[in-house]
């Protein structure tokens, strides 16, 4: 996945996304972080198809998808896993059906169904909850139930934008675990975030949105950090490991074909 000089303006304004460039590998983990209305969710926008750039490339899963046809995009959104600033959740749906909805799409048994999605709403704390329509949860549970409806179809790239905005750290580190072992089964990973605490705890690199529509590409903040304190020693392997319980088996359940 790459971007090679994106520029976005909405309408006649200005570009609020400016000459951005930078590539996805397959499998890697991003945070993208940049101050309040810096255009994070403009970025992850054109990720996730829902805008096409004003200028320059996008290339997903090998494809330029700017010279691609309205018809040929749903395919390739498909693959994708979105967890929404504003959730979008189905609000007559209970949450086993809001997160069973890829599921159905993609044509998995119903039994399988019905083991997976609420073993996974388990993990995410929701049990008692499984079958609550959205307006009676609160912002962090609806929150929760986007999570998993995002990642139960174990897709390619997960976006996901502030999925950590409305829960408190214990759920957010438990969250980012989620995110982590998705990724380590294959996922390529890119979270919006302004929790500068779980930037610090998981070592993965950051696109940062520095104002003025323009992107850099950094290192990650720890590593950073112990470099300017130990004078440039590399980073210890692993540091984010063994925190926290392993995320359920049904992430590992998709059928693949
Ligand atoms: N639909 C739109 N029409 C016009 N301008 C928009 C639209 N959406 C966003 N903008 C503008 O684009 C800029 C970037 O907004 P964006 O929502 O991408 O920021 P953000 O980094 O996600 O902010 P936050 O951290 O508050 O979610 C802002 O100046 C915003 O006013
Ligand atoms: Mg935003």
């Amino acid at each position: 996945m790459r971007f090679e000089n994106v520029g976005l303006r909405y309408g006649n304004g200005p570009e609020v996304l400016q000459d951005v460039t930078f590539a996805l590998g397959p499998g890697s983990f991003h945070f993208l972080t940049g101050a309040s209305g810096t255009g994070k969710t403009s970025l992850l926008s054109l990720l996730y198809l829902a805008r096409r750039p004003s200028r320059g490339l996008i290339g997903i899963f090998g494809r330029d998808i700017t010279a691609m046809k309205r018809d040929d995009l749903p395919p390739i959104r498909r693959r994708l896993g979105v967890v929404f600033q504003d959730f979008r959740l189905l609000d007559h749906l209970s949450a086993l059906d809001n997160v069973a909805l890829p599921l159905r799409v993609a044509g998995v048994s119903e039994s399988d169904i019905q083991k997976h999605v609420p073993e996974l709403l388990t993990w995410v704390g929701l049990a008692d909850h499984i079958n609550a329509k959205p307006p009676t949860l609160s912002g962090g549970q609806k929150q929760r139930v986007a999570i998993a409806r995002a990642v139960i179809n174990r897709p390619d790239v997960l976006v996901a934008d502030e999925p950590t905005g409305n829960v408190d750290d214990r759920i957010a580190f438990r969250l980012l675990h989620l995110f982590a072992e998705l990724n380590r089964l294959g996922t390529t990973v890119v979270i919006a975030t302004h929790n500068e605490t779980l930037v610090r705890r998981f070592r993965f690199p950051r696109l940062n949105l520095a104002g003025g529509g323009r992107l850099e590409v950094l290192p990650p903040l720890a590593d950073v950090e112990e470099g300017a304190a130990e004078g440039g020693s590399p980073a210890a392997p692993g540091a984010m490991a063994g925190v926290g319980p392993v995320p359920p088996a049904s992430l590992a359940a998709r059928s693949d074909g």
